[in-house]
This record gives C-alpha cells, structure tokens and sequence, in this order.
C-alpha cells in the first residue's frame, strides 16, 4: 500500500513536471516565430508615412517633415518660381530627369517640376553627392549666391547647386538630382509621403 502511494504520488510528480517541460517548450518555440511575425516597433516607425499638413504653409515657404529617418522638403512654389524653372533649363545636368542615374523620383514626378502638383515640391533633403543637407535659398540673386541664381537649394559642403525642382546645375559634386519619394495627396492640403498607387 505504501509503495502504491510513493509510486502514484511520483507519477503525479512526472506528469505535472512534464507539463512544465511541454508548456515551457511551446513558449520557447512560439516566441521566436512570434517575434518574426510581427516587425517591430522600429521597423514600424522606420516605414511609416509622414503626414504634412500644407494649409498654413504660404507661397515661397518651405517645411520639412521627417519619414524613414529623412528629412522631406516639402516647397510651397509660387508662380514666379515655377516660372523660373523654365529660365535655368539650360544651364541644368538633366533637366527632364530622364538619364538613367536620375530616375530617382516617381513616374508621376517625372515632368518639368518633378512632382503631382507643380505648387508642391516634394524632396528629400539630401545631397546627392556625399549626403549633406543642403539650404533653402528662395531669393533671387542674392549676393553670395551671383546674380544668375534664381532660387533654388545649395549644399555648404561643396557647393552643389540645384534649382526649385531639386534638378542640379551642370558641372556639381553631386551627379544626381535630389531624390523624390513616393507621396500622395490625400486631401488639396495634406500630403503623406511614403503612399502612393504602388506604397500603400
Ligand atoms: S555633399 Fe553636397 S556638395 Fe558635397
């Protein structure tokens, strides 16, 4: 009798201890595929959206919204300078942005003011060269800058220069035009960068 209650109360032992085991084991297995499953909070944050509200954002004002760690420029373009696009065409690297190492901008951006509405500009501000932020510099002819400067971006580090559509001069350190993301607008004054038809 007193055998039979050792051996009963030992099997009670094992089977609760086996329990542990098994359900110490399930929780070992389902966290890391648990953890793969679900990206993280980082990885959320690095591919949200960013929105920008442009309501309040007059003509000639620009605003920079931060989205996958970048800044994004965002210009309110007056007529004048969109008209000044056209003057500096000439004296542009690619001015259509067709050349293969430029195509760093989406197919609706693909036009004369790189973007869906030529009032907004949208841009990543980053030069193309070795990743400087360049400066906003709207003025026309400003005396550091020479009279044939019609406004535009200009990176301290180097001197690249890129006019109001972010297309550079001929003859820059950078190669490239600055880089357009992927936006939509999701109202006539809101603009949330990172969606577009094909980054939903
Ligand atoms: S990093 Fe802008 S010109 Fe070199």
């Amino acid at each position: 009798m007193s055998n039979d209650g050792v051996n009963k109360g030992r099997r009670r032992f094992l089977v609760g201890a086996t329990s542990v085991v098994g359900a110490v084991g399930a929780v070992g297995v389902a966290t890391p595929f648990v953890a793969s499953w679900n990206p993280s909070a980082k990885a959320l944050a690095a591919g949200a959206p960013a929105t920008a509200d442009v309501s309040k954002l007059e003509p000639g004002q620009q605003m920079t919204v931060e989205w996958r760690g970048k800044p994004v420029w965002i210009v309110n373009r007056t007529q004048d300078m969109l008209d000044n696009l056209e003057q500096v065409e000439e004296r542009l690297s690619d001015p259509t942005s067709t050349e293969r190492s430029n195509l760093q901008q989406p197919q609706y951006a693909q036009n004369q003011y790189r973007s869906r509405n030529p009032q907004y500009l949208v841009v990543i501000g980053i030069c193309t060269h070795l990743g400087c932020s360049p400066t906003y510099r709207p003025e026309v002819a400003p005396s550091d800058l020479g009279e044939d400067w019609v406004g535009g971006f200009f990176c301290p580090c180097h001197g690249s220069r890129f006019d109001l559509a972010g297309r550079v001069y001929s003859g820059m350190p950078a190669p490239t035009n600055l880089e357009v993301p992927p936006y939509s607008f999701e109202s006539e004054t809101t603009i949330i960068v990172g969606v577009d038809e094909e980054n939903a």
